[in-house]
């Protein structure tokens, strides 16, 4: 990328802006919040990708006929941003997010955003917002939303010939301040979330407007996390609204979590299954019917937001499947374990050996 043209503000040393917004860090939550802008890129075909810059106004100039908004011609991505121990900002496996961006982007028929390029737009946007970086210690980190969007106008359906990338930042809190906290599940009926060759695998935005009912469905009845089967079979497990599954075997061994054509790459599961290998773990990718819930000794919802989500009941038509652990405990060993691994990865207090976190 060629650096001196691209209009971004110079930025100071990162150390000492990072977290001088005034914000009650404690209090934060997933939320949006506003910040000092975002960063947004523009693609022609004719010109490729432009050098990008910072925006402040949080309202984009859309045309009204864009593909994004008629055709759902959108995908995004999920990432953090850590103050860590060291004084350092890092972010979390940002590759591995512009990756399956590209492979989203691709499957829409969108522009794949150059790894440089995002990576790029992702530091920028970091830098222009140390400000509101959660200190270390507060638990906090800063979220990285990257969208890319079909953003000329298509009425016949097809692809949009000028597109938007952009990467907005939010600063979030740490969701267990008390430890993992378990929830309820449950199965969901009359919804499916994605086709086997559909687009459950890719994180397009569709996918999260057709699971906003059913998910709400779930709520209304008392579970704050759905979880869906298999649209074939209906027997297999899927994975949970936004997040993925994953299961410990009731002899703490193994580490399983489904293999499903629909179901979104985690970047999380992928990190956890890592750690539980070296952990000395076994670890299965596999189909997973949904009788054998009842059999495994930690269950869990796992992604960017929260890294983990203990599950202790699932409730599937009039069953209920109740998770517990060896020793009785709704938050199992195994889990409890890998969660404080990646955040002291996350946080610069367990060593990097994976090399996951990259410097601003
Ligand atoms: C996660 O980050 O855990 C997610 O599942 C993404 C969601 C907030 C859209």
């Amino acid at each position: 990328i060629n650096r001196r043209r691209t209009p971004f503000r110079a930025v100071a040393t990162e150390e000492s802006l990072v977290g001088t917004a005034n914000l009650d860090w404690e209090a934060l939550r997933f939320e949006y919040l506003p910040t000092d802008g975002y960063c947004v890129y523009r693609y022609t075909a004719e010109k490729g990708w432009d050098d990008g810059r910072m925006e402040q106004e949080p309202y984009i100039s859309l045309h009204v006929g864009a593909t994004a908004l008629h055709y759902g011609q959108a995908a995004f991505e999920g990432l953090k941003a850590f103050h860590c121990k060291d004084g350092k900002v890092r972010m979390f496996r940002p590759l591995d997010n512009a990756r399956r961006l590209q492979r989203s982007a691709e499957r829409l028929m969108m522009p794949p955003v150059p790894e440089n390029i995002f990576i790029y737009a992702c530091r920028q946007a970091v830098l222009a917002n140390l400000a509101y970086v959660p200190p270390y210690g507060t638990g906090g980190s800063l979220y990285l939303r990257p969208v890319l969007i079909g953003s000329s106008p298509r009425i016949g359906v097809q692809p949009a010939e000028e597109y938007t990338f952009f990467v907005m930042v939010i600063p979030v809190g740490d969701y267990y301040k008390g430890g993992l906290q378990p929830v309820s599940a449950w199965v969901v009926e009359g919804y499916d979330r994605a086709a086997p060759q559909g687009v459950g695998a890719y994180k397009v935005a569709g996918n999260y407007a057709a699971d906003l009912l059913p998910n709400s469905i779930g709520k209304s009845k008392g579970f704050p996390i759905a979880l869906y089967l298999d649209a074939k079979e209906n027997r297999y497990i899927d994975e949970f609204s936004t997040s993925n599954f994953i299961a410990v075997t009731q002899d703490g061994n193994t580490y399983v979590t489904p293999e499903s054509p629909s179901i979104l790459p985690s970047i999380t599961n992928l990190s956890l299954m890592e750690l539980a290998k070296d952990e000395g773990l076994d670890t299965q990718r596999r189909p997973v019917p949904i009788e054998e819930v009842g059999s495994f000794s930690e269950v869990a919802a796992c992604g960017t937001a929260v890294i983990i989500t203990p599950i202790d009941r699932i409730v599937h038509k009039d069953k209920t499947y109740v998770v517990r652990g060896p020793d009785g405990r709704p938050v199992g060993p195994v889990f409890e374990r890998l969660y404080r691994r990646v955040r002291g990865i996350q946080y610069g207090e367990e060593a990097d050996k994976f090399g996951w976190m990259v410097p601003l």
